[in-house]
């Protein structure tokens, strides 16, 4: 195929969309866009303005006022991207428990995602971009040239998750980080389908820079 201007990436919590993501849009010289981050800066939004997360006009209504902008990283703290919610930067604030526990509930409302594809579209218009989330393939961008949906078995994302907290110093036991990962895999399962065109890669035991080759491969045609 012709090199895809935009290349959607789906999946659920923990299958490595974002770890891909990220390396996919380097090898590219494309911008990596992580739609969730959109989703959480909300919910963040949300509980410091002390919005009831079970109301959905009320989020509904945050969701049209905030103005939620993903930039280039501006500290060189490991992060991939800066994520500021009404020019504050929330990039690490976004990643709490809080957040985490309140964020499929804020993205379940029918009007939270209307605003929030909005201005998703808007940027994947542009293209040269790689986008990550649930929906991409299926409702964000439908003509996205390259659709992935990107699968792993509970128990290698959950083993994957939990040596991330370890790194990020916050130890969790394995049975609770797997708990809330099929916790939030039933929570999502509204947007979580792959689109009939999307190339299904399931990647348990399988490294990202493999994955980023056999994805380079397919795009010039090798793959097999
Ligand atoms: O990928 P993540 O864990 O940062 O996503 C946070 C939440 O946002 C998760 O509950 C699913 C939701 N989400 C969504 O509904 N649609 C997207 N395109 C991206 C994320």
């Amino acid at each position: 195929m012709q090199q895809p201007l935009v290349i959607a990436i789906d999946g659920p919590a923990g299958a490595g969309k974002s770890t891909l993501g990220a390396l996919l849009a380097d090898r590219l010289g494309y911008l990596y866009f992580d739609t969730g981050v959109m989703y959480r800066a909300l919910t963040l939004a949300a509980l410091q303005e002390g919005v009831d997360l079970a109301v959905p006009e009320e989020v509904e209504d945050l969701a049209a006022r905030i103005v939620i902008e993903v930039a280039p990283p501006r500290e060189a703290d490991g992060r991939q991207y800066t994520v500021l919610a009404d020019g504050v930067d929330v990039t690490w604030a976004i990643r709490s428990p809080e957040v985490e526990r309140g964020v499929s509930l804020a993205a379940r409302y029918p009007g939270v995602r209307r605003e929030m594809v909005r201005q998703q579209q808007a940027i994947g218009r542009r293209g040269r971009v790689v986008m990550v989330g649930r929906d991409i393939g299926t409702v964000v961008m439908p003509d996205a040239p390259l659709k992935i949906y990107l699968e792993a078995s509970l128990d290698e994302r959950a083993r994957r998750r939990a040596i991330e907290r370890r790194q990020q110093r916050d130890p969790r036991p394995l049975d609770e980080v797997r708990f809330d990962l099929a916790r939030r895999d039933d929570m999502d399962q509204h947007v979580l389908r792959p689109a009939a065109d999307a190339v299904m890669l399931k990647n348990d035991g399988l490294s990202p820079e493999a994955e980023v080759d056999w994805i380079m491969d397919y795009i010039a045609g090798r793959a097999g």
